[in-house]
């Protein structure tokens, strides 16, 4: 299962994926990063791990759907069987997300669907949830509103602030994130008409 990762910072998540990759019998292969900001420390891991990374910069074109032409490119050349947003930090449009449908994965830092958007841990304490978390969902046209496929729930904590939870869901996105892309690589996740299947059962 080749995947193409899609990131704009820190790569923690990547991380993770390649980890498991390399030490963790994650059957699925790292074909390439593309990463829209020159300065994202994501580019440097992937580098450190050997695999091919690519930049586009948005500004550099004349608007969405320029960038996700190019974008669209970019990551076929690579022919992935998955694509996976790993703190990708662009708003993709109708025709990305159509051309990708049932092979593009993303990452949200809430309890889908609670909170979609930013700020979602700050948005937890303020409305004075007991529990915040993650959640890995197939990407569809409604942002951050596709079919779940595994989610990671925590306690919300009296003296929490938005770091310290932050801190606390970032470990937790670093093990579900592995865990959806093995699903998928190992042929057991899809997305079906009714939503995500594991196993042939829905999730
Ligand atoms: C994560 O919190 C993810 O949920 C969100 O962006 C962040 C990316 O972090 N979509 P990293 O770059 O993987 O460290």
């Amino acid at each position: 299962c080749n995947v193409v990762v899609l990131i704009s910072g820190s790569g923690s998540n990547l991380q993770a994926l390649i980890d498991s990759v390399a030490h963790d019998g994650n059957p699925a292969r790292i074909g390439a990063v593309i990463c829209n900001r020159a300065d994202a420390y994501g580019l440097e891991r992937a580098k450190q791990a050997g695999i091919a990374t690519e930049l586009l910069d948005h500004k550099q074109f004349d608007g969405r759907e320029a960038f996700d032409a190019a974008l669209i490119q970019a990551i076929d050349a690579h022919q992935p069987d998955l694509v996976v947003l790993a703190g990708f930090m662009r708003i993709l449009t109708p025709g990305f997300v159509q051309h990708y449908a049932g092979r593009l994965l993303n990452i949200h830092p809430s309890l889908l669907p609670k909170h979609k958007g930013l700020h979602t841990h700050q948005r937890a304490i303020e409305a004075g949830d007991s529990e915040h978390g993650c959640s890995v969902h197939f990407v569809t046209e409604e942002l951050d509103g596709g079919p779940l496929v595994v989610q990671a729930v925590l306690p919300v904590m009296a003296d929490d602030t938005a770091e310290s939870l932050a801190r606390r869901v970032h470990q937790q996105e670093h093990q579900i994130y592995p865990l959806a892309v093995r699903w998928f690589a190992e042929g057991r996740l899809r997305l079906g008409a009714q939503g995500a299947m594991l196993d042939g059962q829905p999730l």
